[in-house]
This record gives C-alpha cells, structure tokens and sequence, in this order.
C-alpha cells in the first residue's frame, strides 16, 4: 500500500516537542509517512538541534534556513521558501503545530495548493491581540481544514468564531506525549544533581517581548526574581532574546550578584529534568504553564491573560505582574501536597494516537480526484 505523505512544520523551540510524538506516530503507522520540515526560524543548538536529537527526531528532509528578522521577513521567507517545497512535493496532508510565524506561513500556503492542512494545537485564545501569537492562532485556525485542539475551551473558541464542528477532533495535549516517552532519560538525566542544586529551587524562563523588550518592565522583573530568591534559589536559563536584553541593561549582573544561577537554554531532556525537581516555577512561556500542571508544580505566569486557561481552572498555575509574583510564589511554598494532582481530559501521553486516529477516519473522507477533505 503506498504511504501517505505528511508534511511536519517544526520551527521554533515550543514546536519540536508538538511534532516528536507525531513524527514517531505515522513513522510507525504503515500507512503514513512523516516529512520532517524544519524552517529555521530557531538556529542555535540548545534552541533546535539538540532538542530535535533528544526526541529521537532524525534530521529534517528539508531545512528552510530563514532564520531571525521581523515577522514580516520570518512569515515572507518561510511562505516562499516552504511554497516551493510544498509545490514540487504536493503531500497529501500538512501538519502545522502551536501559534509562531512558521505555523501560520505553512498553513496559508498548504490551504492555498489545497493540501489537506491541519492545526495542531488549535483554538487556544489568550483575547489579547497585541500579542503576535494571538494573530497567527486566529489566522492559522480560520484557514485550516482540520482543526486539532487540546481541550474544551479550544472546541468552544473556534466553535464560536463559526468554525463548522466537523473540522474540530479534540486530541488532548500532544506535548505530554514527548514528556512520557522521555520519562526515563528526564528521571536520568538527573539535571539538579548535574548543576549541584541542594534543596529546593525554583526555574525561571522569560522571553516574551511584553516582558523583556521594555527596559521598565524588565527591571520590575529583576526585582521581582531578587525578591523570589530571598525564599527559593533561582536557576534561570535564558533565553537568547533575554540574554540580549538582560546584557543591554547591565541587569544580568545584578541577577548575578543577587546568586540567581543564569545558564543557557538547556535541551529539552535536560530542561524537563530540572523543572520536574523544582518547587515552583516562574515564567511567561506558554508550554511551561501545561508542563507544570500536569507535574502538579506550582506555576506562577506572568502575564495579564492566558491562552491556556485550563491550567488555571483546573491545574496548578496562577497569573500576576511582577509585584505580585513573590507573595504568590510564598503562598505556593505553604500548599505543598495539599489536593491530588488534577489532569485535564486527554491530557495523557496518548494524544498522537489519536491524532492518527482521526487522520485515518479524514483519509477516508478525501475526494480522490483532487484529494480535496469532504467537509
Ligand atoms: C518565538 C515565537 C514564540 C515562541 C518562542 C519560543 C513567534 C512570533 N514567536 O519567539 O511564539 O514562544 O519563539 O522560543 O514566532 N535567537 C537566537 N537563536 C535562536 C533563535 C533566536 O539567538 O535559535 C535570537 C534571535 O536572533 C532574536 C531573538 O533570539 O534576536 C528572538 O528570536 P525570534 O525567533 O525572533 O522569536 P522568539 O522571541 O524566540
């Protein structure tokens, strides 16, 4: 039986973790064959290809290169450069994953040929539209046939913006496939041991414009990880973008003398191993917020509004500005083992299958003369 081509877009550090189980899914399938995209848009090791490797990923068939430059330039380059690829190969389907330029960029041109195209990831509304996030979420879900979305308020957003219910299959989270087929290398890894942490600590990450591009607010954040570390030891990987910034300012020496440990990014096994020994986490990252709910760590984010409000409603994570955070962060220190660990639904390592599930279910459905879905 010939195998059913799939395109994977992996762009950027959030998205390989979304692609790995997939990937391995349709590897395994018999019926499917994955074909791994990278655009580029991240470049560094620790950032992609590290990352790509501890998820078992093989090198992209294709890698697009582009690169940084505004999200103008980011969107353009990677609509010319996947365009052609999409062209000349015409797979039968297109998997595009979470909310960056690249995800959106593959998306319009995937729809525009009339490849069967897929959002993985959709419907997640965080109603703030400064965010560019925001706008490749509401544009990417508007233009996709199929739209796989986490958990209910994903169905009821996209739902409510008059998206049809048969392109909606809720799938559940697919980043916690990656986090239970690398349960045993994340408990391995041993990463608190490996950078000699005793006791309790606390992560931070941060790299979202809104809180490190403005110098003012940039500040209140240092001031507010000082004050943290006066109660919980800090171990901050930073992200290139902070580091730039943090440098810029002279604050990363302030962070510094203050005993925060700063560190590069770490790989994603690494990483996990370290936020899974933490006692809190404090962050603006959108996975993160997941990752900790379904570890039950506390999760301070912030962030005035949360595309993921599940993690709020029913896990571990709370939203403050920087003034805010330390009290918050006192008060998770007082409910340590207070409640059972609450999972949302689906949220159980078994998304990818049933990503295959339904992609199968859909394949029946295709119109074989111009391979158009039936929707
Ligand atoms: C992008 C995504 C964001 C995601 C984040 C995770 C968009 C709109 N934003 O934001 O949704 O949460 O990635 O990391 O798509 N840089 C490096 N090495 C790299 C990548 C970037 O040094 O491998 C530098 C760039 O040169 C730039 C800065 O980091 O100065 C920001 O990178 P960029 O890709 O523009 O966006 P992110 O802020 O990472």
């Amino acid at each position: 039986m010939t195998r059913q081509i799939v395109h994977l877009i992996a762009a950027a550090r959030p998205n390989f973790m979304k692609v790995a189980p997939l990937w391995h899914a349709l590897a395994g399938s018999g019926d499917f064959a994955p074909v791994l995209v990278h655009t580029g848009q991240h470049y560094d090791a620790n950032m992609s290809g590290d990352i790509l490797a501890d998820l078992g990923l093989p090198d992209p068939d294709f890698h697009l290169g582009i690169g940084s430059g505004s999200h103008a330039e980011q969107t353009g380059k990677v609509m010319i450069a996947y365009g052609e690829v999409a062209a000349a190969r015409r797979p039968d389907w297109l998997v595009v994953v979470g909310d960056v330029n690249s995800t959106l960029a593959a998306a319009l041109v995937g729809v525009k040929l009339g490849i069967p195209t897929v959002h993985l990831e959709a419907g997640l509304r965080s109603r703030d539209r400064t965010m560019p996030e925001e706008i490749n979420r509401i544009a990417t879900d508007a233009i996709c046939d199929v739209l796989w979305t986490p958990s209910p308020d994903g169905d009821e957003n996209l739902l409510a913006e008059g998206v049809p219910a048969q392109r909606i299959t809720r799938v559940g989270n697919i980043m916690l496939d990656s986090f239970e087929m690398k349960r045993g290398a994340i408990a391995a890894a041993a990463e608190p041991t490996a950078l000699d942490l005793k006791g309790d600590y606390a992560v931070a990450t941060f790299h979202r414009p809104s809180n490190v591009d403005d110098p003012i607010k940039l500040a209140a954040l240092v001031a507010c990880l000082i004050e943290i570390q006066g109660a919980l030891p800090i171990v901050f990987p930073v992200h290139p973008r902070t580091a730039a910034r943090l440098q810029a300012s002279g604050l990363d020496t302030q962070l510094g003398a203050a005993g925060i440990r700063l560190i590069d990014p770490l790989p994603y096994v690494r990483f996990m191993s370290l936020v899974a020994g933490a006692r809190a986490v404090v962050t603006d990252s959108g996975g993160i917020q997941e990752e900790t709910t379904y570890l039950g760590i506390p999760c301070i984010t912030l962030r005035e509004n949360t595309e993921r409000p599940i993690t709020v409603t029913e896990g571990t994570n709370r939203l403050s500005d920087a003034s805010g955070a330390p009290a918050l962060l006192r008060a998770a220190l007082r409910w340590r083992g207070e409640g059972a660990l609450a999972r949302p639904e689906y949220w159980d390592g078994r998304t990818a299958a049933r990503c295959l599930d339904d992609l199968r279910r859909r394949a029946g459905m295709l119109d074989n003369v111009g391979r158009r879905l039936a929707l």
